[in-house]
């Protein structure tokens, strides 16, 4: 038969990564000994009191399913970290998802109504645009890359693209691609625009124990973003524990009772072990996660002095692990040029809605960084 797909589905392309990382299984398919620097996860291993956690969660046989939201252990953990941060978030007012991404997918699936608008900050997360469009929403972007990939100096064109018509607006610091941590000043904007027009936000904050000297501010901390904000984070990034699947978003209850109904008839639970070792991880992995952002930071100050010895200037982004450099106009060219001849992976900036640039990440030992920007280098792409 032909199948007829829905149109929602047809809103969506593949993931520009995708021919990137194509082209990688190819090369060391053939031999090529590829060094990455497209990856989105971190490359060490989950804390061991983490997975021993997690085993013994097994074993206790925590293993059917939980309550739909989360177990209650865990939303209590989440809710006491978030008020350490500075948010009020009772309990009932988090649902734990498989995945950050989850949680999000479910907040855009909540908030956004066929035709309405979406604001995206450029260089935005690849998944965002792939989540509004599901929902049927439309996309208005503004860029951050005249601007250094900072907020602050850009809030003049947030203010032109946020309308009363706006339903949504997604605001992710520390930032993937750029590794930008948006300043108070930066955010009160926003604040006051989101305010003003009475819109919804999105807080993707899962990158926010990895920083470098700054200290982010959480959104919903801002007087007046309570009552509108949805906080996204997760376990993956500051826990290494991608594979693991375990996330959670935050918000005010009249919200999480709609995305609950999505979320139970969807995912049903998160998994039943995954949540117990997620416990562990909130409360026992400080000199792990710090352990794991001193090593970031010295692949960041590497990164930033390899290009300036190719006469690129980079400024050193304050977070994340992630950082956007200029290429070539046709960045997509740049990036597959780069992989073919001196097999390095990297993302092209337009993945981001930026192009003219690719993203690096430093999710990689300094020796195989240092080897990537001399196989760069001696192939003529810097
Ligand atoms: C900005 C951002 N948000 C959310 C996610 C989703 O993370 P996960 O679903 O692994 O928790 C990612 C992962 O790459 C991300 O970079």
């Amino acid at each position: 038969m032909s199948f007829e797909f829905t149109n929602r589905i047809g809103r969506v392309e593949p993931s520009a990564t995708l021919a990137i990382s194509q082209l990688a299984s190819e090369l060391e398919a053939e031999g090529a000994d590829v060094v990455d620097l497209s990856v989105g996860e971190p490359d060490f291993p989950t804390p061991e009191n983490v997975v021993e956690a997690g085993k013994e969660a097994m074993d206790a046989g925590h293993t059917g399913y939980t309550g739909s939201n989360g177990i209650p252990e865990l939303r209590e953990a989440i809710s006491e970290k978030l008020r350490g941060d500075g948010l009020e978030y009772d309990p009932e007012k988090v649902i734990v998802t498989p995945g950050a991404k989850q949680a999000l997918y479910e907040t855009f699936q909540t908030l956004v109504d066929d035709g309405e608008e979406v604001v995206l900050l450029d260089p935005a997360w690849v998944s965002y645009e792939a989540m509004a469009k599901l929902a049927g929403g439309e996309l208005s972007r503004v860029d951050l890359s005249a601007h250094d990939f900072r907020l602050e100096p850009a809030l003049e064109d947030l203010a032109d693209v946020v309308s009363d018509d706006a339903a949504l607006l997604v605001v992710n610091s520390p930032s993937n691609p750029s590794g930008a941590v948006y300043s108070d000043a930066a955010l009160e904007g926003v604040r006051d625009l989101a305010v003003e027009h009475d819109v919804a936000v999105i807080a993707d904050e899962i990158y926010e124990r990895i920083t470098y000297g700054a200290d982010p501010t959480p959104l919903a901390s801002l007087e007046g973003m309570d009552e509108r904000t949805v906080t996204i984070n997760g376990f993956s990034k500051a826990y290494s524990m991608t594979g693991w699947r375990l996330g959670y978003l935050a918000a005010p209850e009249e919200l999480v009772d709609e995305a609950s109904k999505l979320h139970s008839h969807s995912v049903s639970c998160a998994t039943n072990f995954v949540q117990h070792a997620g416990i562990e991880a909130l409360e026992n992995t400080e000199s792990d996660v710090e352990e794991m952002v001193e090593a970031f930071e010295r692949r960041r100050d590497l990164l930033v002095e390899l290009f300036k010895d190719h006469g690129i200037e980079v400024r050193a982004p304050e977070g994340a692990f992630y950082m956007m450099v200029p290429v070539d106009d046709d960045d997509q060219a740049w990036c597959e040029g780069a992989i073919q001849d001196a097999h390095v992976a990297t993302v092209p900036g337009s993945a981001f809605g930026t192009p003219g640039y690719a993203r690096l990440s430093y999710a990689n030992s300094e020796e195989r960084i240092r080897e990537a920007i001399d196989r760069l280098a001696s192939e003529d792409y810097l």
